[in-house]
């Protein structure tokens, strides 16, 4: 059911709660400007259900990736609760943060060529979350990185090689699996797909369908381009200008958009 008007419904299978998240970046004055303020998020609700995709789109500057790291961790909230599972990760008002390190969510980032270390092995990059961890033997370690290399399709001996020595969408695969190793019960995904041609983008789309299948994890896949959504989210939530202006199934909410946003967000797609 698509609403534009009532608040996303939160339910005993949501895996992920997010309850009136509320987040406002101040900018200092400048020489003859005065502070400026910006509302990234005005009172966010949603649920995020157990082994579902979960779209979130919206333009430029809507409040995607704010939203996306007050989860992970790396963002702080003004007001609002984030519960996994039932517990609390952010509760503003009670004051409750649990460090990202220990939430069981993960982020896959945009820009597969910045957020790799050049300098080391692809082994020791999907290991260091591992590794920093300390709760495996070196073995142990070496066992998990080589099976979730083969989960995104590459070899044992791509372990041994340098970020620099593969294309985009097999560094997109790299990060995924530097996520996915650490077993979260939830993968943020904010832009994952953006950098890549259409082509490495339908590659990267169908090993997140793949993995979701196999290992049954949830997903949060945060973009602008509506028809991403439409390939791979079971749901969609569209944020304008810090707020949720609708959400419902991805299939009824692009056959039939209630919002004048959403309308324009759709109309805009010529190949949908
Ligand atoms: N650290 C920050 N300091 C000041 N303003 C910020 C900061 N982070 C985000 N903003 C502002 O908050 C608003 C939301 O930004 P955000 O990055 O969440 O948007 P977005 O939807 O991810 O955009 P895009 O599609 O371009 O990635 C923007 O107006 C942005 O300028
Ligand atoms: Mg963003």
């Amino acid at each position: 059911m698509t609403s534009a008007t009532e608040p996303t419904r939160l339910g005993e299978e949501d895996l992920l709660v997010v309850r009136g998240l509320h987040r406002t970046f101040a900018r200092p004055s400048g020489f003859l400007s005065p502070p400026l303020e910006t509302v990234a998020l005005k009172g966010v609700s949603f649920g995020l259900r157990r082994g579902e995709i979960l779209g979130v789109v919206g333009e430029s500057g809507c409040g995607k990736s704010t939203l996306a790291r007050i989860i992970v961790g790396l963002e702080t909230a003004d007001a609002g609760s984030v519960h996994l599972g039932g517990s609390a990760l952010i509760d503003v008002e009670k004051r409750q943060s649990v460090p990202a390190s220990r939430r069981g969510i993960q982020m896959v980032f945009q820009d597969p060529y910045a957020s790799l270390n050049p300098r080391m092995r692809v082994q020791d990059i999907v290991g260091e979350g591992l590794a920093i961890a300390g709760k495996l033997s070196k073995a142990e370690r070496q066992e998990r990185v080589s099976a979730m290399l083969a989960t995104v399709g590459l070899s044992p001996q791509d372990g041994e090689r340098y970020p620099h020595q593969f294309s985009g969408g097999q560094r997109q695969r790299i990060g995924i699996a530097r996520s996915l190793v650490m077993q979260p019960r939830l993968l943020v995904a904010d832009e994952a797909v953006s950098a890549l041609d259409v082509s490495v983008q339908m590659q990267v789309l169908n090993l997140m369908l793949d993995i979701r299948e196999r290992l049954g994890i949830s997903m949060m896949f945060i973009t602008h381009n509506i028809g991403v959504v439409e390939y791979l989210c079971d749901r969609v939530i569209v944020l304008s200008q810090g707020g949720i202006v609708e959400s419902g199934e991805t299939r009824s909410v692009i056959a039939d958009p209630q919002h004048p946003y959403t309308q324009r967000l759709i109309a805009a797609v010529p190949q949908l």
